[in-house]
């Protein structure tokens, strides 16, 4: 089964073409981060505007790259058995670009609507480009720019959220130290770059300068807030002590830190067959390495799983994926987007 996803909920106008939700065909992203790295942050409007300028253009490069020597109006005619669409939650202007756009083209095209929960869409990034397939039950972590959450599946579709952020998401604490720090935007990415930095001159050191919020507690519940005001604090009181790389380092430590512990905590609890890490901020490489060591030295029995980097950050490809194994097509007229969606629900 060939379906197209579509994927704009936050400032990223994506399509995608996946086949029986593993082997991706087109995966087509255009972001408009450009536009906002002037304000180091996302400005929601700017974000629509240029998402309604985007749509088209990348819909058809990812028909164009999937089709190969096909004509374009055969290949959407003969090969395209649905489309998928992130119906939330997210940004309301960016969502509505890529719901409305999916609805016009089920109308046009004759083909029912697949509705994808944006932060479940993450979690099967997991299932694309690999042989090797999460078990159930799983765990996953879905650490985004807005959301930290906790989910159990007992099975596709089957999703129960066991715990999260109470406060500020994982990301939104990268990308808020990384602009305290007058770093560019994105702020995860670059503050990572320079957080690698200072491990690699100092493998030794000891990184404890911020506290771990709630990493003593006993459920799967974590806070950022107070990391940010302990950040913002030292920023401030700073006196040139530590350096921009030193700084971005312990913020780095203390975030990874708390989620590698509540993962390990709710591996325990949960006793599942697959762990996997989703989400923007699964593209951090210390996330990544530190989640490895520990699961590979603890667990014999169970998989670890996280998408290639590229596959972290928002792509319209796991949409799809999400949509084949949770394939509940609707008509046109049944959609409509959801920025509050929770991670439990589709619509
Ligand atoms: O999932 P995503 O692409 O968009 C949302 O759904 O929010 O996640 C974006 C988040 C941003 O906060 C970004 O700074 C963070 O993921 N991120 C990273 C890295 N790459 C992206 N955070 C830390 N290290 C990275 N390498
Ligand atoms: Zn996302």
């Amino acid at each position: 089964m060939r379906i197209l996803g579509i994927e704009t909920s936050c400032d990223e106008t994506a399509a995608a073409i996946v086949e029986n939700g593993n082997d991706i065909l087109s995966n087509i992203v255009a972001t408009s981060a450009e536009i906002h790295s002037n304000a180091g942050g996302i400005i929601p409007e700017h974000a629509a505007r240029q998402q309604i300028v985007s749509i088209i253009p990348v819909v058809e490069r990812a028909i164009k790259a999937a089709s190969g020597n096909v004509e374009l109006k055969q290949y959407i005619k003969t090969k395209i058995d649905a489309i998928s669409v992130t119906v939330g939650p997210g940004l309301i202007g960016s969502l509505l670009v890529g719901v409305e756009t999916a609805k016009t083209l089920s109308y046009l095209w004759k083909k029912n609507i697949i509705p994808v929960n944006h932060l479940l869409g993450h979690v099967y990034a997991n299932w694309l480009d690999t042989k090797i397939f999460p078990s159930f039950p799983l765990v996953a972590l879905v650490v985004s720019g807005g959301h930290t959450d906790f989910i159990v599946m007992k099975t596709h579709g089957k999703v129960e959220w066991v715990g999260g952020t109470r406060d500020d998401a994982a990301g939104e604490a990268f990308d808020k130290t990384a602009r305290l720090l007058s770093l560019p935007y994105p702020g995860g990415p670059s503050l990572s770059k320079i957080a690698q930095k200072y491990i690699e001159k100092n493998p030794e050191k000891k990184l404890n300068l911020f506290p771990r919020p709630m990493i003593n507690h006993e459920n799967l519940d974590c806070s950022f807030s107070g990391l940010k005001t302990s950040i913002i604090k030292q920023i401030t009181n700073n006196d040139k002590r530590y350096s921009n790389q030193r700084l971005a380092a312990e913020t780095q430590e203390a975030i990874v830190e708390v989620l590698v512990r509540k993962s390990l905590k709710a591996i325990k609890q949960y006793k599942p067959k697959s762990f996997l890490l989703a989400g923007g901020v699964a593209a951090n490489f210390r996330l990544r390495k530190t989640l490895t060591n520990k699961l590979s030295s603890m667990h014999d029995n169970l998989s670890f799983h996280v998408p290639d980097v590229r596959l972290c950050t928002d792509n319209a490809a796991y949409i799809a994926s999400c949509a084949f194994y949770n394939n509940n097509p609707r008509s046109w007229k049944d959609i409509s987007a959801n920025p509050q969606l929770s991670i439990e629900n589709t619509v």
